[in-house]
Order: structure tokens, then C-alpha cells, then sequence
């Protein structure tokens, strides 16, 4: 079943009482691994040097540091600047596999004006985890994020 994203979206606002970058990455992290079911990782990755993807704040496993734009599921969203709704990571050829328990992988850019400020990635175990709707709704969180928060430059 399909979560309630608009409710997600009012709590997740309301936890959000700062507009730090760090404090609310942090508890969106949080937030989305507590709130949303059989995904085994949360995470943002921050574009802190050109071209690089750093590991943010997370929820899950220690995972994979760093990630050029030429590679995997998050570097291809980096790159495109598009969300990137994976079925099966294993049909992935460069798929880089931080956990062999995931199957199914959702990528959402973090565009501040024309520079990417980052991605938030999500995994699951379940092949096929996240539908049409469960991006936009996740896009719509990103969405709140951004609303909510100071996206400075990061170093
Ligand atoms: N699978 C990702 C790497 C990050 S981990 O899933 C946390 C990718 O291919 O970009």
C-alpha cells in the first residue's frame, strides 16, 4: 500500500523547525527510514567537491564514500539532474552495490538554482519497491527539505 505522503509531507515540515542543512538532513534521514516500509537505507550524498558525491548524513549501513558523477545510480542522477527509479539494481551495470541486500533504488536530485547541492538516495531489499507514485511522493518530500532548509554551498 501506497503511504500517505501528504501526511508525510505536513510531519516531516513540522520536524523540520530548523533551516539547517545538517540538522535536517539528518532528521529527514530519520524520519523517511522510520516512516517508510522495507527500505534498508536512507541517505544524502553532497556534492561538496565538483563532480563528487560525499556521503551525508544516513540511516542503514555504512555505505559507499566517495561517488563520481560517472558512476552508479546516484552519479547518474548527479549527472542527468533526474530522478532515477530503479526496479532491480542488479540490471545496473555500474550499479554500486554499499549493500548486497539492496534491490530496488530511488535517486532524487537536490537542484539550489542551477548548481546540485546533492541526492538523496533511498534502498530496499524488495525488487521493484517504489512506484510512480511513491517518487512523486518522495519528490514532494524532497520538496518540503528544500522549503525548510538553507542550502548553502558545501565544502
Ligand atoms: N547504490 C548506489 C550507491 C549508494 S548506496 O546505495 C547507499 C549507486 O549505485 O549509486
Amino acid at each position: 500500500m501506497t503511504p500517505d505522503y501528504a501526511l508525510l509531507a505536513r510531519q516531516l515540515a513540522a520536524l523540520l523547525d530548523t533551516r539547517d542543512w545538517l540538522t535536517n538532513s539528518a532528521q529527514t534521514a530519520a524520519f523517511l527510514m522510520q516512516e517508510l516500509p522495507e527500505v534498508n537505507w536512507v541517505g544524502f550524498y553532497l556534492q561538496r567537491e565538483p563532480e563528487v558525491l560525499g556521503l551525508g548524513p544516513f540511516q542503514g549501513k555504512p555505505a559507499c564514500h566517495p561517488i563520481p558523477f560517472a558512476k552508479g545510480v546516484c552519479g547518474a542522477a548527479a549527472r542527468t539532474r533526474s530522478t532515477q527509479r530503479i526496479d532491480d539494481v542488479h540490471a545496473v551495470a555500474d550499479h554500486i552495490a554499499c549493500d548486497a541486500a539492496s534491490r530496488a533504488e530511488l535517486v532524487v536530485p537536490i537542484l539550489v538554482d542551477d548548481r546540485l547541492w546533492g541526492v538523496l538516495d533511498l534502498d530496499s531489499p524488495v525488487a521493484g519497491r517504489f512506484s510512480e507514485q511513491d517518487q512523486a511522493g518522495i519528490e514532494a518530500l524532497v520538496g518540503v527539505f528544500m522549503a525548510r532548509t538553507e542550502l548553502v554551498e558545501l565544502r
